[in-house]
């Protein structure tokens, strides 16, 4: 990998944040971290040579990139060149995969999961490490295990890997009871290569849903219903899936991150690429806060004048607001006018930066699965961590909004998900600077 691109992520690195006055200007936002992954993941179903564009420069997908070179993946990173929106990402898959994903590796990152389905499906047997990622609770897989062994697969959970054995993959009919974005993906690819049709009911319908599908369907496979809540998949026949060339999905949570700054800030932003048919309910309730959105094709504007007003948010499978948008709207209530409950339906656990907003001077008090968040005239700078990725940036906009300086460290959560966060509101006009925490 050409490491001048290379997301820099140093333990000794902050985020330092002073308040903002006004945004203005134009970002572009990268290519989606919930969709690159499992695209990494589904090039193990046809050898050749894929090509992934518009790939974000973040850590996760350096830690794929590393997972699937243990397996036995070539994988180039071409930087950014002049006129592209992200890294070019070549994965020459020669067929000679081990597949085996060791505890250390797949426990770095969560969409290691995404294995399962294309190593069951093209190979008797394997192995992975239980998957780790965010720390918001507990994440089961058992609608993984249980689609994947309706298709024929047999499963020993050990303390820390999953052993799976199976003979060619025979399509089923799967109906989920949640949902599940991870297992979608999951089924989906083992579907693609199974022998037979599988029809996945209460299919997750998010976009990285219907952008994997786009991949697959390049590559060779056969399906339809994606972004429905019914996918019905006709397997192909082992080894006639060809390499596929693709551009990733735009990312929806950084798109919401810099509207909620500007949210947080006021002022007018453009941003390029943000595609409102993926956010459509998060863009009405930003509306319903107080800012003036207005979209076209090529992305949105985002424009704020006033002080937000409080609102109350759930999260929920899409089209429902994400439980990734959830920190950000956390954040812009503590300074709403108002009081707003903001109720997690995904992850209860998902509540652990409200102590760092708290030392912001937040007015935030956690009654079961939700967040009561009594807006304050204003939050007042202080040193923070992230805790996680989204949370992380989270914090960043709220020091937006602070007197101040904030301060936020560990910040190596960030750069797990978000590309030139720091660079990209600097280009907005925001006071932010990323700092060695000696200097
Ligand atoms: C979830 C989010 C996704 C987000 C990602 C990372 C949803 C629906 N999914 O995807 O948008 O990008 O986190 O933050 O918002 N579950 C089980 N058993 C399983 C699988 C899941 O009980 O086998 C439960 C989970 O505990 C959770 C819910 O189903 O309560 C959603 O899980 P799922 O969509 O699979 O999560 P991710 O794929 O991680």
């Amino acid at each position: 990998m050409d490491m001048s691109e290379a997301p820099r992520s140093h333990g000794d690195e902050v985020i330092v944040v002073a308040r903002s006055g006004p945004l203005s200007g134009t970002v572009t936002v990268p290519g989606a971290k919930n969709s690159v992954l499992k695209l990494m993941a589904a090039a193990l179903l046809a050898d050749g040579t894929h090509l992934l564009t518009n790939v974000p420069v973040i850590t996760d997908v350096e830690m794929m990139a590393d997972l699937l070179r243990t397996l036995g993946v070539s994988i180039t990173v071409h930087p950014t060149g002049t006129g592209e929106t992200g890294q070019r990402l070549e994965l020459v898959n020669t067929g000679a995969i081990t597949p085996v994903a060791p505890f250390e590796q797949a426990d770095r990152i969560r969409a290691s999961v995404n294995l399962l389905g294309p190593l069951l499906s093209r190979f008797g047997e394997i192995e992975i490490g239980l998957p780790g990622g965010d720390d918001f609770g507990s994440r089961p897989i058992d609608m993984h295990l249980s689609g994947l062994e309706a298709m024929g697969a047999v499963f020993e959970v050990r303390p820390d890997c999953i052993v799976g054995r199976c003979d060619r993959l025979r399509g089923a009919e799967i109906e989920f009871g949640f949902p599940s974005v991870g297992a979608t993906e999951n089924i989906l690819c083992a579907a693609v290569l199974a022998d037979g049709t599988t029809v996945i009911r209460n299919a997750a319908r998010e976009p990285e849903i219907v952008d994997l599908c786009a991949m697959l369907r390049r590559m060779g496979a056969h399906m339809d219903g994606e972004g429905t809540s019914t996918i019905t998949v006709r397997g192909v026949v082992p080894g006639s899936l060809g390499p596929a060339r693709h551009e990733v999905v735009t990312d929806r949570v950084q798109a919401a991150t810099y509207i909620a700054a500007v949210g947080m800030c006021g002022g007018r932003v453009r941003i390029e690429r943000a595609v409102a048919d993926h956010m459509g309910v998060m863009l009405g309730r930003f509306t319903d806060m107080g800012l003036q959105i207005d979209t076209d094709e090529a992305g949105l504007t985002a424009a704020c004048d006033r002080r937000l007003t409080s609102i109350d948010v759930a999260t929920l499978p899409f089209p429902g607001v994400a439980t990734d948008y959830k920190p950000l709207v956390v954040a812009m209530l503590s300074v709403a006018d108002g009081t707003g409950i903001v109720t997690e339906n995904l992850y209860p656990g998902r509540f652990r930066y409200v102590e760092e907003l708290r030392k912001l001077g937040a007015g935030i008090t956690i009654d079961g699965h939700h967040a009561v968040v009594r807006g304050v005239g204003h939050l007042t700078g202080a040193r923070v961590d992230a805790p996680d990725i989204r949370a992380g940036a989270a914090l960043v906009v709220a020091g937006l909004a602070a007197s101040g300086i904030t301060e936020i460290g560990e910040i190596h959560h960030i750069d797990r998900g978000y590309d030139d966060i720091v660079g990209r509101l600097a280009g907005l006009g925001a006071p932010i600077s990323r700092e060695s925490q000696a200097s």
